[in-house]
């Protein structure tokens, strides 16, 4: 069984391991109750209020770096599969690896790469929406977002979901993306569907048309196709986030 670092505040779990990368070991995992400077994809801030599970684990040199992203978004479904049955069919994957149910954001993921020497070490943050009620969303004005306990009427506690997410992770970063590149496209919730691909200040519009291979999300417009991967960009709907 890997480790669980219970924490009651650090600056971000993410910036916590990243910090003691060398000393630790392959699928160390470190939670804590608050995060000071918390960070969310394209330099954004993330809250984490009560009811949110922060959590982060080390990879060291996983076998397969190409959409690892995509992959722990597979293991955040596959847990809330296992936890909340009634979600399972419903739980997807706006890409590159927010989840989304009922059109509403209830986890977002910030994967990170640690090089040390010729090792890819990847620490991979988690935020999930565990029971935080429908009035704290809107007074904070995060209209997207949802907890799972709203969303299924069960409530978990943070360390369950987490061990959870754990083991889940360990399984799919043992696994090839071909190896559930159809699982993950069956997830995916934006193919067929108008996109703003926001890349710093830029944006384009285009059609999500597929998934390649690699993990890309192939859009198409008027100038044909083309791949857009993961990195720093964000994709929204034509007219908001989904
Ligand atoms: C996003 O949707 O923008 C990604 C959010 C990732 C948040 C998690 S919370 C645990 C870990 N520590 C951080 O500072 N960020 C990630």
């Amino acid at each position: 069984m890997s480790e669980i670092i219970f924490l009651k505040e650090t600056s971000s779990t993410n910036d916590w391991l990243r910090n003691r990368c060398e000393s630790l070991s392959d699928m160390t995992c470190v939670t804590a109750e608050r995060q000071t400077s918390g960070r969310g994809r394209r330099g954004h801030s993330w809250e984490t209020s009560n009811g949110m599970l922060a959590m982060s684990v080390l990879l060291k040199d996983p076998p397969d770096v190409s959409a690892l992203t995509a992959r722990v978004g597979l293991a955040v479904c596959d847990a809330v599969s296992e936890l909340y049955s009634m979600l399972s069919e419903k739980a997807g994957i706006k890409w590159p690896n927010d989840i989304i149910i009922e059109n509403h954001k209830v986890c977002g993921i910030l994967c990170e790469s640690v090089k040390i020497g010729d090792c890819i070490n990847v620490i991979c943050g988690i935020g999930v929406n565990v029971s935080q009620s429908e009035e704290y969303f809107r007074s904070v004005g995060l209209l997207n977002a949802a907890s799972l306990k709203t969303l299924s009427g069960i409530e978990l506690s943070e360390k369950k979901l987490c061990e959870t997410i754990l083991e889940k992770v360990s399984i799919r970063a043992k696994e090839m993306f071909c190896a559930c590149y159809g699982e993950y496209k069956n997830r995916v919730i934006n193919i067929g569907r108008e996109v703003r691909i926001l890349h710093g200040d830029n944006e384009r519009r285009a059609t999500a048309v597929d998934i390649a291979q690699n993990g890309c999300l192939i859009c198409e417009d008027e100038s044909g196709r083309f791949e857009v991967s993961s990195g720093e960009v964000s994709i929204r709907g034509i007219e908001g986030y989904l």
